[in-house]
């Protein structure tokens, strides 16, 4: 089989197309024919160990994980002995989990892994990328911000994979939402569900006094400092990026002036709790509450073109990479997909 692979840490380019042996399922696991995983910013990270801090649970000297990949839809292939809760021929989509190794023609998970069937009638592909964005998007909005309705809730990158799922959970919550984005991603978000678009190019959502319950951070690009007086006496900034200041702020208690500010980790969930949270995803694509957003597609043999768009940090939703079974004549193509509002 194909896999995306790399042994040292660096650029793009460190990561090539290599073969290797398909796994064979043992007791308890499943094996995954994968058609589409997905490049995320967390990917980026780990294939150039930036920040450095990656080194020290992804390998101090190169790479322990010498395939990456975590967020995948794919087909069953094989069942190992004991396994009941997957059957061969079975679509299915979310987290391989910490060990990745997703970016490959297939993948062999515990049948405990975060890996759910793909609900009927679904976009198969783009949830593919879709979990990610979810997975990282549910905790902050649900767990953290406590969104319900009626909240003004502002989400800052609000085109990206964590945002745009941010602004669908949020709307889903009955808040007022207020995207914030570049200008080309103003359609996409209000499509997504939000109430109000604030071109970042053309004004600063700072600015606003005692505006919002929760400001979500989703691209960590602000901070609580520049973020405080926007948001109303008892609301909360959270962001998904670490750094001294909200660290400190955290340390301190968590509040200045009577606003809080929060950083959450969400990668490292336990496996159940992000497997209870894809059943939910199941339910709100059911509902029609939530979407996939598929920006750009590569081919396995494009991956570092992959790795060098997202960087760019310019896309809106996810980026597909298509394994040789599902290219087919997709690869290439920008296939970004706009969709109807979720239902209130
Ligand atoms: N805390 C956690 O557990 C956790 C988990 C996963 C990921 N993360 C982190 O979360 C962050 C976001 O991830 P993601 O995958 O959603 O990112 P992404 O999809 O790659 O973000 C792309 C978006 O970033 C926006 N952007 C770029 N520069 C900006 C700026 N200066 N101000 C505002 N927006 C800007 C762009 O929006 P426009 O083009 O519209 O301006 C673009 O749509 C990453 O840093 C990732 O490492 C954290």
């Amino acid at each position: 089989m194909k896999v995306a692979t790399q042994d040292r840490y660096g650029g793009p380019d460190v990561i090539t197309v290599k073969e290797r042996d398909q796994p064979v399922p043992g007791p308890g696991e499943v094996l995954i024919a994968v058609h589409a995983s997905t490049v995320t910013l967390a990917d980026c990270a780990f294939r150039k160990a930036d920040p450095f801090i990656v080194r020290f649970f992804g390998g101090l000297w190169r790479p322990k994980a010498d395939v990456l990949g975590d967020n995948i839809a794919g087909v069953v292939a094989a069942i190992g002995e004991g396994v009941t809760r997957f059957a061969v021929g079975q679509r299915v989509h979310g987290s391989v989990g910490v060990a990745l190794g997703g970016m490959a023609e297939f993948v062999c998970v515990s049948e405990d892994a975060a890996i759910v069937p793909v609900p009927e009638g679904q976009d198969f592909l783009g949830l593919g990328g879709l979990s990610y964005g979810y997975l990282t998007a549910m905790p902050f909005i649900r767990d953290e911000a406590r969104v319900k309705a009626g909240d003004r809730v502002l989400i800052n990158g609000a085109g990206g994979s964590i945002g745009a799922a941010a602004v669908q959970l949020a709307r889903y919550f009955g808040a007022e939402v207020t995207a914030v984005a570049s200008g080309r991603h103003r359609e996409l978000a209000l499509q997504l569900g939000a109430d109000h678009f604030i071109d970042r190019q053309e004004a600063d959502f700072t600015l606003a006094r005692d505006a919002y319950d929760v400001i979500f951070d989703a691209v960590g690009k602000s901070s609580f400092a520049a973020s405080r007086q926007a948001l109303k006496p008892g609301g909360i900034y959270l962001t998904t990026v670490p750094s001294w200041a909200i660290m400190g702020l955290m340390l301190r208690g968590g509040q200045k002036h009577g606003r809080r500010g929060r950083l959450a980790t969400t990668g490292l969930r336990p496996v159940a709790e992000k497997l209870a949270d894809l059943r939910i995803l199941n339910e709100l694509l059911a509902k029609g509450a939530i979407r996939p957003v598929t920006d750009r597609v590569f081919s396995l043999a494009e991956i570092a073109d992959a790795h060098r768009y997202v960087e760019g940090e310019t896309k809106a939703g996810d980026v597909l990479v298509l394994m040789p079974v599902a290219e087919a004549a997709q690869a290439g193509k920008v296939t970004m997909t706009l969709v109807p509002g979720p239902s209130p």
